[in-house]
């Protein structure tokens, strides 16, 4: 049985005091801790120590990061390491979101070399797939998908392969306001459960969670979850306000009372 992911990635918003008076009202507004929903927020560096703070030891809510670089320590100015993210109580840990590879020319295998830092270090790795407008028009989805998993998950071994979730993100969803409609995300879901397949086996690919993200809201996010290939969301500008989080947070808790 895969449990439903929900993250919430910040991206580059609050400040470490904005972070704080915004979980606290988070927890107030959640709904209780289900067996079948995790809960990951995903703040800015600067924030993680904060509202690990306002969590406190036993939240149910978990603590992810943004990113991360794949050296434990040394001359690497302005980059932090897995054990630093680990030591502030970090559990997840995203890697290779569209806006890094755009904006900060992020490559698979240096997204390949994070991943297994992450692993070594006990994060649990969400790598971030997905195509752009014009490669969905010229109809070069899937071959897109396929290479943008072989490429970070080559040579990991079938055990490895199960601590990483995937979240299909298509660039054009992100933050457009377009959501891919629930059948498409199902079907680059189906791609991408057919490539972890083959590249560890069946059974390790039916272990692993594939999140879908770009423009999910509360609207449409129990639509999405109607399917068992969706098995969460990797949230943007709807996890940024108390009631829109917490309504797709009480949605997932809704559609998947007893998993899947
Ligand atoms: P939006 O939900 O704002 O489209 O962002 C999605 C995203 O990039 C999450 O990582």
């Amino acid at each position: 049985m895969r449990t439903v992911l929900i993250v919430g990635n910040w991206k580059m918003n609050k400040t470490a005091s904005e972070a704080v008076a915004f979980v606290r009202e988070l927890k107030d507004r959640l709904p209780a801790p289900s067996s079948t929903v995790e809960l990951v927020v995903a703040p800015p560096f600067t924030a993680l120590e904060s509202v690990r703070t306002v969590l406190g030891p036993s939240s149910p809510i978990q603590l992810g990061a943004q990113n991360m670089f794949w050296e434990e320590s040394g001359a690497y100015t302005g980059e932090v390491s897995a054990p630093m993210l680990k030591d502030l109580g970090c559990r997840y840990v995203i890697l290779g979101h569209s806006e890094r590879r755009t904006l900060f020319a992020e490559q698979s295998n240096s997204i390949q070399k994070k991943i297994r830092a992450a692993l070594r270090h006990e994060l649990r790795p969400i790598l971030c797939i997905g195509e752009s407008l014009a490669q969905r028009d010229n109809g070069s989805t899937d071959e897109v998908l396929t290479q943008q998993l072989r490429e970070s998950l080559s040579g990991f071994t079938g055990e490895a392969m199960t601590g990483i979730t995937v979240a299909y993100e298509p660039i054009w969803a992100i933050g457009t306001g377009k959501s891919a409609t629930t059948e498409q995300a199902v079907a680059a879901h189906r791609t991408i459960r057919r490539v972890l397949a083959s590249t560890a086996s069946p059974a390790i690919a039916d272990c692993m969670r594939i999140l879908y993200g770009g423009s999910v809201t509360p609207q449409n996010i129990e639509s999405l979850l109607t399917s068992d290939q969706i098995d969460g969301a990797l949230i943007g500008g709807a996890c940024l306000h108390v009631d829109s989080f917490a309504t797709i947070a009480k949605a997932a808790s809704a559609a998947r009372p007893i998993g899947v």
